[in-house]
Formats: structure tokens, C-alpha cells, sequence
């Protein structure tokens, strides 16, 4: 099954990506938000992104005008209703989005595959919450952070995914120029069951005065060759998304290593989410020379 019409719900940091994406590909692309106001600051991000693709190089001017006439915005799910998939990338919360799931099973016509940008909940507990002639055509497509330039996107079958449809998830997520890898509905997948032990580790490392911020990034970076350290990106990811994806995994699986530390739940309750909020561990007032944060 060939896809070409594709729905996107949430235009934050990975919706807006994954919208962008999927329009560099050739799809025509509707992106639903709750406002309009949040729709347009979600269409500023995709045009500043493709204004800098255009400036590099990338894609010429004429590339960059089409992908964007690819791309519309809407607050009403039923203009997703002829879409071939939507990729939901609402908030990681179960409930909201189970709520959405259901609501646009009634309006999406039977052949459209839902997929689910979760990095940590499961693919199964959504797909629940639609008719049963839709749970076979359920998927978890993983991308990552920004979506236009990383490369991996993770492929999630429940038990009860199709085969059929599972395979033009996978082929889908190669018309995105990405590589997929195949994976199971647990929680964290492949890369967030490695990533977010570690990262809630350098936080740990911060609280117990092991290192400051800036020397445990350096550590990393340097000592092992990554391209940021993990404060640094864990202000990319957002702190509020790693928080929820930390209860998430630590609910799931009840270990240790999972569980948020105290310090990543004050700094989410202060409203310290990283860059989207201009502060987490580092101050972005200036963004090209982030200031470490006095949290200690
Ligand atoms: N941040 C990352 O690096 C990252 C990476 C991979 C996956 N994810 C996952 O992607 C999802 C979105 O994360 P994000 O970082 O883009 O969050 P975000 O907070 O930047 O964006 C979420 C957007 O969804 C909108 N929204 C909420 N309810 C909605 C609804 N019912 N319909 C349409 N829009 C709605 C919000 O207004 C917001 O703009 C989460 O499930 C997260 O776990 C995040």
C-alpha cells in the first residue's frame, strides 16, 4: 500500500518535523493543533527550518516553496479523514492519547494506518482505544529529534499488526530517507531503553556533585566521542517529554535505573524545559552561547 496523503497531529518539536519530512518526500501533508496560534508557531519552525535546508544548499528556492505548499494546517481532525497514515506527536500522556485515537477512528476512512510517535508508551494500549477492524493497521513510527536530518526511524508492530501494513510502515519510513529498524511494542523500544538510563544517570552524577554541568558534557563529548553530552541534550529533548517518558518506563518495568530523578521533577515543576522554554540546564538567552544554570 503506496502512502502518500498523510495526516500529522501536534505541531511541536517532532510533528513539525515529521511534516516537514514527509513533504520533502513528495506527500501532500495536513497537521492538526489544538489553536490556531500553536498551528502557526508550528509552521514558523518548518519554515525557519526550510529557509536554513534552502540556505546550506540543501534544496533550492523552488524546492523549498513546494515542500511548503505541501503542507496545510488545520484545527479539525476531520480533515484528516482521506489521509493513508497519521502520525500522531501529541503530549506522552496515555489518556489524551487514547481520547484523540478514538475520535479519529470515527472520522478516517477504514484503510488508514495510525502510527504513534511515542517514545515510550505502548502501541498496544492505544490501539484499544479504536474499533477492532482497525487494530490490525497499527503501528509505532519512532522518529528523532530534528526530524529532518536524523536519520533512524523505529518501526513498531504490535501482535496484532498486519503484516501488509507493518511492511509499508517500514517502506514509508524509507521514502523519508530514513533507515528503519525493526522493533517490539516495549516500552523505550531499541534506543530509548539504552538512551534514557543513561541520561537520567548524568543527572544523577549532577545531584551527587560528581561533576558540573559543563565538565560532565565535556566528559562525554570528549571521553567518548559523542556529539553533545547528555544535559545538552536532554535541553533538546525537553525535559517535561523525558520526565514523562522516565514514569512511563519506571511504571512499566519498576527499576531503579528508570526512575526520574528528584532534580529532573523540580526543574520540569519550575518550568525549566530546555530550549523550547529558553531555560534547563543551560540559560539560552543568548542560543548560540548557552549559559550552564546554577541548579545545586
Ligand atoms: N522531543 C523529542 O526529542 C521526542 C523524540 C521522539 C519522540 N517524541 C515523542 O513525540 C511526541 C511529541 O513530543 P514533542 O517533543 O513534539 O512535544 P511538544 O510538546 O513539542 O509538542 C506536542 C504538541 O501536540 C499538541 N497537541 C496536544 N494535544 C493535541 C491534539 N489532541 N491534537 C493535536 N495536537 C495536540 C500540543 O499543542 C503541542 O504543540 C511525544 O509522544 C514524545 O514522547 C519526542
Amino acid at each position: 500500500m503506496e502512502i502518500n496523503r498523510v495526516g500529522v497531529l501536534g505541531c511541536g518539536l517532532m510533528g513539525s518535523g515529521i511534516a516537514q519530512a514527509a513533504a520533502a518526500a513528495g506527500c501532500e501533508v495536513v497537521v492538526r493543533e489544538v489553536t490556531q496560534d500553536l498551528c502557526d508557531r508550528g509552521f514558523a519552525g518548518i519554515e525557519k527550518s526550510l529557509a536554513r535546508f534552502a540556505e546550506k544548499g540543501n534544496i533550492t528556492a523552488e524546492q523549498q516553496t513546494e515542500i511548503r505548499g505541501r503542507i496545510r494546517g488545520t484545527t479539525s481532525l476531520e480533515d484528516l479523514k482521506d489521509c493513508d497514515l497519521v502520525i500522531e506527536a501529541i503530549v506522552e500522556n496515555l489518556e489524551a492519547k487514547r481520547d484523540t485515537y478514538n475520535q479519529l477512528d470515527a472520522v478516517c476512512k477504514p484503510e488508514t494506518i495510525f502510527a504513534s510517535n511515542t517514545s515510550s508508551l505502548s502501541i498496544t494500549e492505544m490501539m484499544t482505544a479504536t474499533r477492532p477492524e482497525r487494530q490490525a493497521r497499527f503501528v509505532g513510527l519512532h522518529f528523532f529529534n530534528p526530524v529532518p536530518l536524523m536519520k533512524l526511524v523505529e518501526v513498531v508492530r504490535t501482535i496484532l499488526t498486519d503484516e501488509e501494513v507493518y511492511e509499508s510502515a517500514v517502506e514509508f519510513g524509507r521514502k523519508l530517507g530514513k533507515v528503519p529498524v525493526r522493533a517490539g511494542d516495549k516500552s523505550g523500544f531499541i534506543v530509548n531503553r539504552l538512551l534514557v538510563p543513561y541520561l537520567l544517570d548524568s543527572i544523577r552524577a549532577l545531584e551527587e556533585g560528581v561533576g558540573s554541568i559543563v565538565d560532565i558534557d565535556n566528559g562525554m563529548k570528549l571521553g567518548c566521542g559523542h556529539p553533545m553530552g547528555p544535559l545538552t541534550l536532554l535541553d533538546f529533548v525537553g525535559l517535561d517529554t523525558t520526565y514523562y517518558i522516565a514514569e512511563i518506563m519506571f511504571e512499566e518495568f519498576r527499576e531503579k535505573r528508570f526512575a526520574p530523578p528528584p532534580l529532573l521533577k523540580r526543574m520540569v515543576k519550575a518550568g525549566l524545559y530546555g530550549r523550547k522554554t529558553g531555560r534547563g540546564f543551560y540559560d539560552y538567552a543568548d542560543p548560540k552561547k548557552p549559559v550552564p544554570m546554577s541548579l545545586v
